[in-house]
């Protein structure tokens, strides 16, 4: 049987940009999706691009006895886990939902890898874990949990704890955590991108909405941040240098004893202006924007030293904001063309 990439959210944002990857970079992965916040056409267009069926099951991770037939079906060599709940704000309001949904659906691949021995894991964690940075880049090292501002943040550093003392506690386990700064931009060909269902969560998918007309302005979050022109500045990295990232990381699996943590970001910041201004400049359209008060819980600045992750996995952003910007607005026209 050959040995298959078992890929969680699969058909998500960045799952699917990785699947692609995956699939160009030789491997053979098995998609685990329930559709929550996809739709299986993103399956088609992953064959569209590659040439290659994908294989994929709908169904929930919460559900662990659906999980293990997957785990028969298919020999897993690893696991690459990217379903999750990602709105910071909604964490906020339902944090039970969200400690439930992050922490059980991790579990659950927790216990499958037990019971198959697959000791392979890749796992989407976030700059939130980092809160409000002390000291900036921020690197690998820096005080995690001391500020963390939301229980979305909360489930990702929960889970980092729990890969941790659980790969330790096995023999031979390799589990590398992806701390992904801010993900922007859609694939090249047009065919995959970001596609929320009910509100975006973050600020590009707003843009293009201002941009396109759907939303009459952008609100930007304040502009009296200590920055240079007082709004918030992010590390926004291109969702197709995100998925390299990932074959970066599973590539040098074997050499990880226990648990690694790397940044995946540019090492650049971007403020909310800049932003928009790369966006009206890249695609010659004009993006109406109303400056409001700050956004309760959000940081002035945020940028990554991603020094490790390109010493040790031999990865670093190649793409800029400018490809983010305009690749996200030739996914916005694809959508509507659909
Ligand atoms: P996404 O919502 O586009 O993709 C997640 C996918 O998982 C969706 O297809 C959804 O249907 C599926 N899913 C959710 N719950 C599931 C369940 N219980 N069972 C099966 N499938 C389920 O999100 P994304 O932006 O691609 O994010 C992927 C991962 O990266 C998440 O873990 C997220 O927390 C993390 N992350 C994202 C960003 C970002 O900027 N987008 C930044 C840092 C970390
Ligand atoms: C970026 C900047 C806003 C929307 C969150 C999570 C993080 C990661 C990425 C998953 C900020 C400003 C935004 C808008 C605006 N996700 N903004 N108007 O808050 O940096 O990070 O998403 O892990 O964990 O916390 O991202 O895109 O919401 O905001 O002015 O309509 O854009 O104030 O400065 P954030 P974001």
């Amino acid at each position: 049987m050959i040995k298959k990439i078992l890929v969680t959210g699969g058909l998500g944002y960045i799952g699917s940009h990785a699947t692609v990857e995956l699939i160009k970079s030789g491997r053979t992965p098995v998609i685990v999706d329930n559709l929550s916040n996809s739709t299986p056409s993103v399956a088609t267009r992953i064959k569209q691009i590659t040439g290659h069926d994908t294989l994929w099951h709908e169904g929930d991770l919460l559900d662990l006895a659906f999980l293990k037939t997957v785990f028969s079906k298919h020999e897993i060599s690893a696991i690459m886990h990217f379903a999750a709940l990602k709105s910071v704000g909604e964490s906020t309001e339902n944090p039970l939902r969200y400690y439930l949904h992050n922490l059980v659906t991790t579990f659950n691949l927790l216990l499958c890898m037990q019971e198959f021995a697959v000791n392979k894991f890749v796992f989407s964690s976030s700059a939130a874990v980092y809160g409000e940075p002390e000291n900036l880049p921020v690197t690998e090292g820096s005080q995690v949990g001391t500020s963390v501002a939301n229980p979305y943040g909360w489930t990702k550093l929960m889970m980092e704890q729990i890969l941790r003392d659980v790969a330790a506690s096995q023999q031979n386990w390799h589990v590398t955590i992806l701390r992904y700064f801010n993900a922007v931009g859609a694939h090249p060909s047009g065919l995959l991108g970001e596609s929320p269902k009910g509100t975006p969560a973050n600020l590009l998918p707003y843009v293009v909405q201002a941009a396109a007309g759907q939303q009459e302005h952008l609100f930007v979050y304040g502009d009296d941040y200590d920055t240079p022109d007082g709004t918030g500045i992010r590390d926004y990295i291109h969702v197709v240098d995100l998925a390299r990232g990932h074959i970066a990381a599973l590539h040098h699996l074997d050499e990880i004893d226990g648990t690694a943590v790397y940044n995946l970001g540019t090492g650049r910041g971007v403020s909310v202006l800049e932003l928009i201004d790369a966006f009206q400049k890249v695609n010659g359209v004009t993006v109406p924007y109303k400056i409001v008060p700050r956004r309760p819980g959000d940081i002035a600045i945020s940028y990554a030293d991603p020094t490790k992750a390109q010493r040790e996995l031999g990865w670093e952003a190649t793409l800029t904001i400018h490809d983010a910007c305009r690749t996200a607005w030739q996914w916005e026209h694809a959508r509507k063309d659909e």
